[in-house]
């Protein structure tokens, strides 16, 4: 007889199995692919840059919104794609044009069990709200707080998409059961959506720096690197559903970790919330201007 630690071995062998295998993920639009291609090139010009995003109306729609989005913190309005290639410079369009690619390469129907819009909502919030918080508490990598805060979640997106049906049982199991959604991904796959969107970040040769901030976004202080990303991550998480704004239903139960509080060095959880009250408005704003997510 299989022992419960074996056989959560075997589903977890076997769902790698079938992460292993996504090797293709759609393709990215054109001009996304050629405005990455163009950004690592260190002879582009602003100009030549310009030129390929202006080609897609649809994208320079979503630049122009994310960077002037309340809580993406630029000083100025940009309201030119010539404007916000010079204001924002080649390594933050890289990361807008990078999150935006993997959004459209993740994207699938809605359905019963999970709303993209919802989904890509509470992503973008969390990606914009790490971003302020690493700037406002002085951390480093606030680029990279912005791609981790947008991907946090990607692993329920794979599940929703590729384990479809182990997706719509993971989603029994919490809303009907009240089991906690990480622990009915560890029941159903051997792996939960930390772990899954891991897996897929280092099999795609992101920065370790991210991986780590993607499987410890819900517990910062099991990290073994510097463990002020996976807890910024956290906290803008948290503030999504404190907030009650962009907040999502699989991490429902979500608390706020200590190790966060310690790693970020609020005196205590009072001086955490008067922090987190702090974004409210921005977060409000924030919601308001999510139309390219449709
Ligand atoms: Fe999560
Ligand atoms: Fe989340």
């Amino acid at each position: 007889m299989l022992t419960l630690a074996s056989e959560q071995q075997q589903k977890r062998e076997k769902t790698e199995l079938v992460l292993a295998n996504i090797y293709n993920l759609p393709p990215i639009p054109k001009a996304m692919k050629d405005a990455l291609e163009l950004l690592d090139s260190p002879s582009t010009s602003a100009t030549t840059l310009a030129g390929i995003i202006s080609k897609d109306q649809g994208l320079v729609t979503k630049i122009l919104t994310i960077a002037n989005s309340p809580l993406y913190g630029l000083q100025r309005k940009v309201t030119s794609i010539d404007f916000a290639v010079m204001v924002l410079g080649f390594t933050q369009l890289r990361n807008i044009i990078s999150v935006l690619s993997m959004v459209e390469s993740f994207k699938n129907k809605s359905d019963k069990h999970l709303d993209q819009k919802e989904f890509w909502l509470h992503s973008y919030l969390t990606g914009c709200a790490a971003k302020k918080i690493a700037e406002d508490m002085d951390c480093p990598n606030s680029g990279e707080a912005f791609i981790a805060g947008f991907l946090h979640d990607m692993g329920v997106s794979v599940i929703h998409k590729y384990f479809h049906t182990n997706f719509i049982e993971i989603h029994k199991l919490a809303t009907e059961k009240g089991i906690n959604f990480s622990e009915a991904e560890l029941e159903r796959l051997g792996l939960n959506h930390q772990q899954i969107g891991n897996f897929l970040a280092e099999k795609w040769n992101f920065p370790e720096i991210l991986c780590d901030a993607i499987l410890n976004h819900h517990n910062p202080g099991a990290s073994h690197l510097n463990k002020t990303l996976p807890a910024v991550i956290h906290l803008a998480d948290f503030m999504t559903h404190e907030l009650q704004i962009g907040h999502s239903y699989w991490d429902k139960d979500l608390t706020l970790d200590e190790s966060a509080l310690e790693v970020l060095r609020f005196r205590d959880c009072e001086e955490a919330n008067t922090f987190i009250k702090s974004y409210e408005e921005l977060f409000t704003h924030q919601a308001n201007s999510v139309r390219f997510l449709n």
